[in-house]
């Protein structure tokens, strides 16, 4: 859960300037809609007036404005990211037998597409540079079983397509890209979704063009795919009530719709100010003598990195202590992804044990996210870094304060309501 900045800001009396830096939250989607309030409203009532409430002339213009924005030809919205990695192996024919390799650090959803199907994942390390799906890795797991390729795009950086797609063509597999996290994000130029055979998206409220619920969309080069996709998000049904294909329910609804289609215009400035961010906290934590304790994240030099998630790598145990000490001050973080899928008791039945995957378990034991999003202002990234560097006691501290006082920092949107924030920050 998201922490309110009010409710997790140390309540003893301010002793030092220290202490009067302000809480930062680790999202603050209400900074969002303030700005676009009044148009949301009135999307929401133009489908309310409408009376269209699933898929509908809104899903329709979202998708053909998704597919121009992202250069794709064919995108298909369906009712989450979750069930775009179900479609999408659904629609490569994946089912009992089958194995598909997957990274293990990643959320959930990405596995248990695979086990929905009756198939089995099969998980492979990551990069401890990058965090995305190693692909020699990946090439040592194939097997005559396997089916399918499903990089993940995590954090919003493009996994490695230079080394996976040339893996998958010589084996002969599909390429499904999660790209829940990597809107707008580019290989050589060319936007995730597009690299492989079948990509697939969130909404979810927390990604970077969230919805205001629960929502996805997979986007294919490929026209067979896109027509199985179509018909399998409506029950396999063509026409009404004749079913060739046993699909889903698995239809995005028009006010979702119609809500994307307010904030899509904007999802290149806001990835901008992401891109801005990252680099600023780079440039903070530069300024202290933290560098043998925490290792901030590279950006990509092949494409573009959409910074989803900003995460740093405690290099010490202290990781789980940190987070308390920022907790404590009011900084909100999360950590993506405390148990990795091949540990998890519902996957004890595959048969992995801890040391199987050694990149994957130690990331999940010393990475932490930062906030990171569009309207996060530069005195907050310096307090963000302030505290961390007052957690280790590293210097420059005096320095900072000097240059950010709390004083002079902007009245903080984030205390004014504690309404409109993802408060279930959760993947
Ligand atoms: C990497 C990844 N894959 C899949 C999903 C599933 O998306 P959704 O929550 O829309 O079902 C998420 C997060 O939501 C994700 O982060």
């Amino acid at each position: 859960m998201i922490r309110r900045s009010t409710e997790s800001a140390p309540t003893e009396s301010p002793r030092s300037d220290s202490d009067l830096l302000p809480a930062v939250p680790l999202l603050a989607l209400d900074r969002q809609y303030d700005v676009l309030r009044e148009a949301i409203r009135e999307a929401i009532n133009r489908v309310c007036d409408s009376g269209r409430f699933v898929l509908g002339p809104d899903v329709a213009e979202l998708e053909a404005e998704l597919a121009t924005a992202l250069d794709v030809p064919h995108v298909i919205s369906c009712a989450s990211g979750s069930d775009a990695l179900l479609l999408a192996l659904m629609a490569l024919d994946v089912g009992a037998g089958d194995e598909v390799i997957v990274p293990s650090y990643t959320f959930f959803a990405t596995a248990s597409a695979v086990t929905r199907l009756g198939a089995v994942p099969i998980f492979a390390d990551i990069d401890p540079a990058t965090y995305l799906v190693d692909p020699r890795d990946i090439e040592r797991k194939i097997s005559p079983k396997t089916k399918a390729i499903v990089p993940v795009h995590l954090f919003g950086r493009t996994a490695d397509m230079d080394a996976i797609k040339p893996i998958a063509d010589r084996a002969g597999l599909p390429i499904v890209e999660d790209a829940a996290q990597s809107i707008l994000s580019t290989w050589h130029g060319q936007c995730s979704g597009r690299l492989g055979d079948v990509g697939c998206f969130s909404f979810y409220p927390t990604k970077n063009l969230g919805g205001a619920g629960d929502g996805g969309f997979l986007t294919t080069t490929r026209d067979d795919i896109a027509k199985a996709l179509r018909l399998l998000r409506v029950h396999g049904m063509e026409p009404r009530y004749y079913h060739e294909v046993i699909g889903i329910n698995s239809r995005l609804d028009s006010i979702q719709a119609a809500v994307l289609r307010v904030k899509l215009p904007h999802l290149d400035a806001w990835t901008t100010a992401r891109q801005v961010n990252a680099a600023r906290y780079r440039e903070i934590f530069g300024e202290y003598d933290l560098a043998d304790r925490v290792a901030v994240p590279g950006d990509e030099s092949r494409g573009r990195h959409v910074w989803n998630q900003f995460v740093i790598r405690v290099l010490d145990d202290s990781r789980d202590q940190l987070r308390a000490h920022l907790a404590k001050r009011g900084v909100g973080t999360e950590i993506y992804y405390p148990v990795p899928l091949h540990l998890q008791k519902c996957f004890l039945h595959l048969g992995w044990a801890k040391g199987d995957l050694p990149e994957t378990e130690r990331a999940a034991e010393q990475t932490l996210a930062l906030p990171i999003f569009p309207e996060l202002e530069s005195a907050e990234q310096r307090t963000v870094v302030a505290r961390i560097a007052e957690f280790y006691n590293a210097a420059k501290l005096s320095r900072l304060q000097e240059e950010a006082p709390a004083a002079a920092l902007p009245p903080p949107h984030f205390l004014r309501r504690a309404v409109g924030k993802a408060d279930d920050v959760r993947c």
